[in-house]
């Protein structure tokens, strides 16, 4: 069960709400928004500034061809069972996975990914699932395009991104002429993907318009990886991961070395990747509860020459929050035949290649969703918290008056703005009893309230509140500005 302090607090909430909401769309409200920013600001210190990436912000939108070129148009889509009563629409393997879980044969539930669409309707037949809604009986399994489908002016055929990936392969050859880089050298993006699921549930899991970070590592697949730009990677091998191999029922601790010996992993730079994932979720606040899974075969993705997933624990199970795929050099050969356009590179020695890509790709909204519910402590205060760190809380301070006394005001004011000069996010409240207002900001994760009481107008010192141990200790706000 989802908690409802999600919601109570519009952290995040139904979009379009007063006319019955709209499957799959949600809204942020200002602590969603604050909380997000965040997250985008870990990701972005990991996988733009620490690797020397290069940060692009592309269009939603795309001419057919750039889709045809890509393999959406033809392979994008998910398998759908339709009513022939009511016309209800499911998604075929995702209503059987659900048949199963509920029948506990979580084997059976596990293994429908490897199914192909004939084996699903022949179980959807042969266990008499029906219409949930009418209890009408289902017809043929067939295939549905994930794409919204639009037009550029009168009838200028196009979609809306289903990845932002797409715009960093097309635009690849014109940043690497303009700006003149060499490889390796990553591209990454934080953007809006649409995909038009066909019955979403799970709140934030299955979105219909949703955000993705994703990364780009360019490189040429001949040369050494011993090394990334200047960084030797040798201290990587001994970093371990909770990572569960094809075969194996329940993930263990591995090693990167591990991993590339036993080729669950295609190389050093895709362990590299891992690296960087494993480091920025503890850094945003998940170390436990999640674990990375080799994807079989038969799960991968067109474009995919082998993919590992990030699964965090929640309330629906452990969900996929990020894909590190090895797309090779598929995309760019692709742009190349359909643009007509030289994609390659030269080595420098004369030799010229299509440049191969790995991709960590992070689903926000889902991510954000599994951090919620992994932060979210029930320690018997009598209301439930947040215990999100420093880093990604909406607010690291809260400022109070003791009571609606002008000159506390001033005090407290005078005390928001100055740490708010000293750009820490920092907020503000008067409102009710000095305990609901803990309540209030506990709920959404700020780490420590600040209370401006009589003993402040004499000797100029504080209160500070630790949100987590509800400890208060005092401290002059000289020291308190000048180490915020
Ligand atoms: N770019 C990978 C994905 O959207 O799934």
């Amino acid at each position: 069960m989802v908690d409802d302090l999600f919601k109570r607090r519009a952290i995040y909430f139904n979009a379009f709400d007063i006319y019955g909401g709209s499957s799959g769309l949600y809204e942020y409200g200002p602590i969603g928004v604050r909380i997000r920013e965040n997250i985008k600001k870990v990701w972005r210190h990991y996988f733009i500034d620490y690797l020397d990436s290069l940060e692009i912000d592309g269009s939603d939108i795309a001419p057919r061809i750039v889709f045809e070129a890509s393999e959406h148009i033809e392979l994008f889509n998910d398998p759908i069972v339709i009513c022939s009563s009511c016309k209800t629409p499911y998604r075929a393997d995702k209503l059987l996975e659900e048949y199963f879980e509920r029948n506990n044969k979580k084997l059976e539930a596990d293994s429908i990914k490897k199914l192909n669409d004939k084996e699903i309707e022949r179980l959807i037949i042969e266990n008499d699932i029906r219409c949930e809604r009418c209890n009408g009986k289902l017809g043929n399994v067939e295939r549905f395009n994930l794409m919204f489908k639009t037009n550029l002016g009168y009838n200028g055929e196009a979609y809306l991104r289903p990845e932002t990936a797409q715009n960093i392969f097309v635009d690849f050859i014109y940043l690497k002429k303009s700006i003149g880089f060499d490889l390796p050298r990553a591209i990454g993006q934080i953007g809006r993907a649409y995909r038009n699921e066909i019955s979403p549930r799970q709140e934030l899991v299955r979105m219909r318009s949703f955000t993705q970070m994703e990364l780009e590592l360019f490189f040429d697949p001949e040369s050494d990886q011993s090394k990334f730009r200047d960084k030797d990677l040798s201290f990587i091998y001994s970093y371990q991961i909770p990572f569960k191999r094809v075969g194996e029922t329940e993930p263990k601790i591995y090693s990167l070395k591990e991993l590339l010996d036993y080729k669950s992993i295609p190389n050093i730079y895709f362990a590299f990747m891992l690296y960087l994932i494993d480091r920025f979720l503890k850094d945003i606040g998940i170390s436990n509860n999640y674990r990375f899974r080799e994807v079989e075969k038969e799960e991968l993705a067109h474009y995919s020459g082998g993919t590992v997933d990030l699964e965090i624990k929640t309330s629906y199970g452990y969900i996929e929050c990020e894909g590190t795929a090895y797309r090779r050099d598929f995309d760019l050969k692709r742009h190349s035949e359909f643009s007509k356009e030289d994609l390659s590179v030269s080595d420098g020695k004369g030799r010229k290649f299509i440049p191969h890509v790995i991709e960590p790709s992070f689903g926000l909204d889902r991510l954000l969703f599994a951090l919620l519910e992994n932060s979210l402590v029930d320690d018997g205060r009598g209301w439930k918290y947040l215990k999100l760190n420093d880093k990604i809380a909406p607010y690291k301070y809260v400022v109070f008056p003791l009571q609606k006394d002008d000159r506390l005001i001033e005090k407290a004011k005078q005390l928001y703005e100055a740490l708010f000069n000293k750009d820490i996010a920092v907020a503000y409240s008067q409102t009710g009893s000095i305990g609901k207002r803990y309540a209030k900001f506990d709920e959404i994760g700020v780490p420590y309230a600040i209370t401006i009481d009589y003993q402040t107008l004499e000797d100029n010192t504080v209160t500070i509140r630790d949100r987590d141990t509800t400890k208060q200790r005092r401290v002059s706000i000289e020291e308190l500005i000048s180490k915020p």
